[in-house]
């Protein structure tokens, strides 16, 4: 083997894919040895399985190449071994009987992709391999980024990297153990809620109870109710007497959201009883001491309603003691994997369904988007395409389609205009427009094994290249054409 010199070798050797090639037969051994060394992988080739089984337990390995048919051990028994104890490795097998008995075994044994030989062209070999570290780079990152989030991006129930989420947590935790009022801003979704959360369960009072109000949904009279509580007979529909969500609060914390929409004279009396620390029920003259911590959360820009006249100055400075800014999602896109993996996670387990992680497409898609519904629509956007999924990982076409990039929508476009066309034309273009988004669905079906898609579509592996080439399916098959480009290359 011929290594360029390299003045820090163990640095060089821990970026190179490590690679198991194990096959009695010396002449294959020694050939497929050889096309993955010049690859740029680092190889071990052992001809039997005992010798394959020690050097797969050794830690770094990326991706097994196995012989199925090895004396002693086969084979397959080596692929089960390998996928029980080391689940991370990629294996691919070798065969010189391809059926399609032994193509499903291996891939229901584990095996991500198999080669039939003798290979029809060298180049294949490599583009599996390579296509098979790919996926184990995937998933690596995609264990990565879990194992990341148990440490230092996780605060309470939010999540964050970037250093603006960072500080919001610093914030909480900052302010969390003294009782002055909070003012939550942001736009939807952006975790306003969470955070008044967080604040709470940070806090001395986290024992006591949590109490929320969404001042938008309630009526004047019946938010005051709510909030302060009345005495019978105080108003037609007041039967008894009604404890208020304050006194609820009583020693923990009263989360008033979408505080920005309470009427001038709510703002009076909530003003008042801030100031005091007391309360009056509705319809009584009673003053009800309360000690409780008011957060509060609006969408809306409380400083201008206050400039415009619609919220009352003594009240937002009131209120406004403390301030924290929940930062959008498209002024943070460093969160978007982490928060990604995160709801995948949360709704793989929910829904029963293995998935691993998402394809490199899927997630430059979400961070292409601009999010305006923020985090919130981020959660709906990765539970619907849980739903989706057929294979191990999320794809991006179980993303809407306005997320799938420019082609889809030239499509879309292209399809309303048919009707101006001649019925041949529109014909051909309609089925061409089928045929494209048929194949972009097997091979986003197979992961983007073009084998496996090939076999899942009834087409012959070569005839279904060709399909791709000619629909330019480039989303999917560009990415194979590349690996295969990227194999060469290296
Ligand atoms: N940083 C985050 N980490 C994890 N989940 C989050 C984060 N931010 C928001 N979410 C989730 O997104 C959804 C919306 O968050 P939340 O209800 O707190 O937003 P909000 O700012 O109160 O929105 P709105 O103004 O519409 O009430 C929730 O399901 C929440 O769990
Ligand atoms: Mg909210």
């Amino acid at each position: 083997m011929s290594v360029a010199p390299c003045p820090n070798p163990q640095a060089a050797a821990a970026v190179r894919p490590r690679v198991l090639v194990a096959d009695d037969d010396r002449v294959v051994l020694k050939a497929v040895a050889e096309i993955l060394r010049r690859a740029g992988y680092e190889v071990t080739a052992v001809e039997d399985s005992v010798e394959a089984l020690a050097a797969a337990s050794e830690p770094g390995l990326d991706v097994a190449v196995l012989d199925i048919k090895m004396p002693n051990v086969g084979g397959m028994d080596v692929l089960r071994e390998i996928k029980a104890k080391r689940p991370e490795v990629e294996v691919v097998m070798m065969t010189a009987f391809a059926t399609v008995e032994t193509a499903v075994a291996a891939v229901k044994a584990g095996a991500y992709d198999y080669l039939t030989k003798p290979f029809e062209n060298i180049d294949e070999v490599v583009l599996t391999v390579q296509k098979a570290y790919e996926r184990k780079a995937l998933l690596d990152r995609n264990r990565r980024l879990e194992g990341m989030l148990e440490v230092r991006d996780r605060f309470e129930g939010l999540i964050g990297q970037s250093p603006r989420m960072q500080a919001v947590f610093k914030m909480i935790a900052g302010v969390g153990y003294s009782s002055a009022t909070v003012l939550l801003q942001g736009e939807s979704g952006t975790g306003k809620e969470l955070a008044a959360q967080a604040l709470h369960y940070k806090s001395p009072r986290r024992d006591k109870p949590l109490v929320a109000v969404n001042c938008s949904a309630l009526s004047e009279t019946l938010l005051e109710s709510e909030l302060f509580g009345h005495v019978r007979g105080a108003f037609t529909d007041a039967h008894s007497n009604k404890r208020g969500l304050f006194e609820a609060a009583d020693g923990g914390t009263l989360f008033l959201d979408e505080i920005g929409d309470i009427s001038p004279v709510t703002q009076v009396r909530l003003l008042r009883a801030l100031q005091s620390g007391e309360i009056k029920r509705v319809g009584s003259d009673e003053v009800v001491r309360v000690d409780v911590r008011v957060i509060t959360a609006t969408n809306k820009d409380l400083a201008k309603e206050m400039i415009e006249g619609r919220f009352r100055e003594d009240l937002y400075y009131r209120l406004n003691v403390i301030s924290i800014q929940l930062p959008p999602l498209r002024d943070r896109r460093e969160d978007i994997p982490l928060l990604a993996h995160h709801f995948l996670g949360e709704y793989s387990a929910r829904m029963g369904k293995k998935l691993l992680g998402m394809e490199p497409e899927a997630l430059e898609a979400l961070g292409a988007h601009s999010w305006p519904g923020n985090v919130r629509e981020l959660q709906n956007v990765i539970e619907r395409a849980v739903v989706l999924a057929q294979g191990q990982s999320v794809t991006a076409a179980d993303l809407p389609a306005s997320m799938q990039g420019k082609r889809e929508l030239e499509h879309e476009r292209g399809a309303t205009s048919l009707a101006h066309l001649p019925y041949t034309t529109a014909k051909r273009l309609a089925v061409a427009a089928f045929e494209r988004r048929y194949l972009t669905a097997v091979l986003a079906n197979a992961n983007g094994n073009i084998s496996m898609a090939a076999k899942a579509a009834g087409v012959d592996r070569s005839n279904f290249r060709r399909l791709l080439k000619q629909y330019q399916v480039e989303r999917y098959a560009a990415s194979a054409e590349e690996t295969e480009a990227a194999g060469r290359d290296r």
